[in-house]
């Protein structure tokens, strides 16, 4: 089944099929609807980290890296990417999409210059992919969250030397 999965960006006609997606991988709206609400904040939403997986044109997997930053107890702010959501149909999960989806965004974000990626999700799932707990940075989320699901890592060498503070999500976030 695997070798016959593309990877490639979303287009504006996968918008449909990525909802249903979403919906259907979640069991539940919000996701779906924040991957619509991110597409249209014009500061947050890079089209190019907005990546889907097909299998005979059928979408089976979606990923999306958005623009957030990193706030220092100064104020300042650094630029990384928030990995979220990403999905995978039910029946082709276990497969190796997810992870193909995750290089890919990596690969991506690289080429664009992003230096790092922070994520919210499975402690055992995204460490296969070199995260890390996002403390060893001293990088916090904006809410309360058990330290080992909130994770971070470097695109490039480096990518987080003297970054610390707290992540500011896109207000979209908000309302999952
Ligand atoms: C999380 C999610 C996107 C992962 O997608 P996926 O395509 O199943 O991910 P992968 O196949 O890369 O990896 C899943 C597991 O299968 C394993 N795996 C990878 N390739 C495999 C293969 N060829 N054969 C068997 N197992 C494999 C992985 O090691 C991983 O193991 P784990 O269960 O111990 O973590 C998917 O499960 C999903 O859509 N879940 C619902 C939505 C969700 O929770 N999204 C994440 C939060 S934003």
């Amino acid at each position: 089944m695997t070798e016959q999965i593309k990877i490639r960006r979303e287009k504006q006609g996968d918008f449909r099929e990525v909802f249903e997606l979403n919906h259907i991988a979640f069991g539940q709206d919000n996701e779906a609807k924040l991957v619509d609400a991110l597409r249209i904040n014009q500061i947050a939403f890079v089209p190019e980290l907005s990546i889907v997986a097909t299998d005979n044109n059928k979408i089976v997997g979606h990923i999306l890296f958005s623009k957030i930053s990193i706030k220092d107890d100064k104020g300042n702010l650094n630029e990384s990417l928030g990995l979220a959501p990403m999905a995978v149909r039910p029946e082709y999960q276990k497969c190796g999409i997810g992870g193909q989806l995750i290089r890919k965004g990596f690969e991506v974000a690289k080429e664009l210059g992003f230096k790092s990626v922070i994520v919210l999700g499975h402690e055992h799932y995204y460490p296969k992919f070199g995260f890390q707990p996002a403390d060893k940075w001293k990088i916090k989320a904006p809410f309360d969250v058990p330290s080992n699901v909130f994770m971070a890592i470097e695109l490039a060498t480096d990518g987080l030397k003297n970054i610390s503070g707290t992540v500011v999500y896109p207000k979209e976030f908000e309302t999952v």
